[in-house]
């Protein structure tokens, strides 16, 4: 309920009547979708904030406070349906306009989905308790395509799942009863998310099923549910498919039959579903099939999906995690960082118009510090989407905090050099810089059945976070934070305050302790939770760091190394390839260096390494000092479940600051400079 009285009567005034501009499709019955939601939604918003119940009334307003809602086309159903990410699809504005003696609100937008984009920015105005001269804006997503990847299996369980079990499935099978699904879908639209994909990547027995006769009824349920929200449905496939399900004898990319087999089951996947969204694949990926083993390339399996689904307006997503995952330890010349530009960089040119590569933000796998990807901006004619990992795989688990905003706020600053003005990776995933037809987002939930959605209350404001970004690359991280914790929490100075510093002090606080100067994957192997500092150091997925007693890190570099700089447009290849101008945070990512090695900052590494573990540990516990200070000013409930995972934080941070220190004491035998503790 807003609290500022006369916020309230002024807002309380135009929502109790709410006018929607009379024509076709506006009257009762004549509605589509998703303007019944936006409706609903600002009902329920009225309901719950200002205590009105809006009388809907159609056609031009008279002179009194209103809200008037004015469309200017329908986003229709079924197979008139048009795509969330076409051109302009989602945007609205809001103006304050004279009305008799007073004033009325105008939310405007030429479509269905930017009606209820628009009600949901009114909402949250609202319950920020901003002005309404601050409401009024023009505003249209950056990313057209804004999507959100579940790694949910049928048997209801979640890869990289820490918030409880899949919403989705159930013992095999798409759950009866879709209200949790519904809540869910509400949630990301309230945040701009348009395209969902509901299962996991790694495509397994069952879930390969989903697009046979047989599975596409539930499928077609969940569809259902995320068009009232104005979000596209999505399937991750089984590359091999045809074999699976198909009976055929081969899944060859070039094989009339195959391709046959593809176009049917396009066909069928339509019958059901009209405004299906495509395929999310990850083909020759961690030993899932694809077109390798055919002899083909990924334009030819990527081009065969995108020709089946082409004249139904869909689009095939190929992930670019590929590598080689049976890397051989003792090999020093394979560098699994070069993998997705070797394997996708020589194909650009060759994917067809609706197809999207989708490239994680790093060129390994969501570590806490990786350095941009080099595929961005170096495809020149090929749609990209960045992926990022909202679920904490690397990054605490939901266990830790960890806000993760500004780590993708750096990812999407990054300017690449592509282009003279303005590569920066933002304006390559927006589509602007080289032109492209689709293009933006996409990203890895964090949520599950858990009563907080993310296990971790405080995490749910990366998923937020996620969204807000990725209609607007440009908002800051801080804005967010404070937009969510508002939100959530109220408008208490206090609260809001320590809350935001919270947030934006995790993510460096969590590098602190796990992950020194660009070096990631010292965690327990396949859980990834907690130091194992040798743990992937002789195993087959080439995560190295290369730890001896002289010195630490990996030669990527042209001269002596991998020659993984060189995937960088100039300067920034030169600026990695010199221990000299490589940023700090980055160095051991890129070299090989002697502990005594003196960064930029001043410090030797092994001294860095030291004292970012026992300032880590000590932050994490001042965290939980902080959360302690506002006990009785945020409810309780909330309030407990943050001060346990938050203690757990503080004794696991002291556990990581011991082995790593310990770890790197034996190994160089330099002592700290301050003659703290190590074991
Ligand atoms: C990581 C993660 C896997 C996941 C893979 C992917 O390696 O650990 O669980 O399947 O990424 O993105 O495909």
């Amino acid at each position: 309920e807003l609290r500022d009285g006369d916020l309230r009567r002024v807002y309380a005034e135009w929502f109790g009547r709410v006018y929607l501009e009379a024509d076709p499709g506006t009257g009762p019955g004549q509605r589509s979708a998703v303007l019944e939601t936006a409706v609903r939604e600002l009902r329920h918003g009225a309901g719950k904030m200002l205590g009105v119940d809006p009388v809907v009334l159609i056609g031009e307003p008279d002179e009194g406070p209103c809200l008037v809602i004015r469309r200017r086309r329908g986003t229709g159903t079924g197979e008139t349906a048009s795509r969330p990410w076409e051109k302009g699809e989602g945007a609205f504005s809001v103006s304050l306009r004279p009305s008799g003696s007073g004033r009325r609100l105008e939310l405007s937008a030429d479509s269905d989905r930017g009606v209820l984009y628009g009600v949901f920015h009114l909402l949250r105005g609202i319950a920020m308790e901003r002005t309404p001269e601050a409401l009024e804006t023009e505003a249209s997503p950056v990313n057209r395509l804004r999507m959100i990847n579940q790694w949910d299996n049928a048997d209801g369980s979640i890869e990289r799942g820490y918030a409880g079990k899949s919403i989705f499935y159930r013992d095999g099978n798409i759950v009866r009863d879709v209200a949790r699904i519904r809540d869910y879908a509400r949630l990301l639209a309230s945040v701009g998310i348009n395209a969902i994909s509901i299962n996991n990547v790694n495509v397994h027995e069952q879930e390969t099923r989903f697009i046979a006769e047989e599975g596409l009824p539930d499928v077609a349920r969940v569809a259902a549910v995320f068009r009232e929200y104005g979000i596209a449905l999505f399937l991750s496939i089984n590359f091999a498919s045809p074999l699976a399900i198909g009976g055929l004898n081969t899944a060859d990319p070039l094989d009339a039959g195959v391709r046959n087999w593809w176009t049917e089951t396009a066909r069928r996947i339509y019958r059901h579903i009209p405004d299906f969204g495509g395929f999310v694949v990850k083909a020759d990926s961690e030993h899932r099939p694809g077109p390798f083993a055919y002899g083909r390339d990924h334009a030819d399996g990527a081009n065969m999906l995108a020709e089946a689904l082409e004249p139904y307006g869909g689009l095939v997503i190929w992930r670019c995690f590929v590598y080689n995952c049976m890397q051989d330890w003792r090999d020093r010349s394979t560098d699994r960082a070069r993998a997705a530009y070797d394997h996708f960089k020589p194909l650009d040119g060759r994917f067809r118009d609706n197809v999207l590569m989708q490239i994680k933000n790093g060129p390994m796998d969501f570590q806490v510090r990786e350095p941009v990807s080099p595929l961005f901006g170096a495809m020149r004619q090929t749609n990209q989407v960045i992926e990022f990992q909202i679920t904490q795989e690397y990054t605490g688990q939901q266990r830790h905090l960890c806000y993760l905003i500004p780590q993708w706020k750096q990812v999407l600053d990054f300017e690449t050099h592509a282009v003279p003005d303005g590569g920066e990776v933002k304006r390559i995933v927006e589509g602007s810089g080289f032109g492209m037809k689709y293009s933006g987002v996409a990203a890895v939930s964090n949520t599950g059945d858990d009563a907080c959605w993310t296990g971790h209350p405080l995490a749910q404001a990366n998923l937020y976070g996620y969204g807000r970004l990725t209609w607007d690359p440009d908002l800051s991280a801080e804005e967010i934070a404070q937009e969510w914790v508002g939100q959530t929490f109220g408008n208490d100075r206090e609260v809001a305050e320590t809350v935001t510093r919270m947030l934006m002090s995790s993510w460096p606080i969590y590098e602190s302790y796990t992950a020194p100067l660009g070096v990631g994957w010292m965690v327990v192997p396949h859980t990834h939770y907690g130091p194992d500092v040798d743990g992937y150091e002789y195993s087959r997925w080439g995560t190295y760091h290369f730890a001896d007693r002289d010195g630490i890190g990996v030669d990527r570099t042209v001269a002596t190394g991998t020659g993984y700089t060189a995937q960088y447009f100039s300067p920034n290849r030169d600026i990695y390839e010199s221990p000299g101008t490589c940023p700090d945070e980055l160095l051991l990512f890129f070299h090989h260096v002697p502990y005594g090695h003196r960064l930029r900052s001043g410090k030797t590494v092994i001294q860095h390494i030291y004292d970012t573990h026992f300032e880590g540990a000590e932050a994490a516990e001042d965290l939980r000092g902080k959360w302690t200070s506002l006990e009785g000013k945020v409810d309780s409930e909330r309030y407990a479940l943050v001060a346990e995972r938050l203690a757990e934080q503080a004794e696991h941070a002291r556990h990581w600051r011991d082995v790593i220190n310990t770890y790197f004491y034996r190994k160089s035998g330099v002592p700290d400079e301050r003659g703290r503790r190590i074991y």
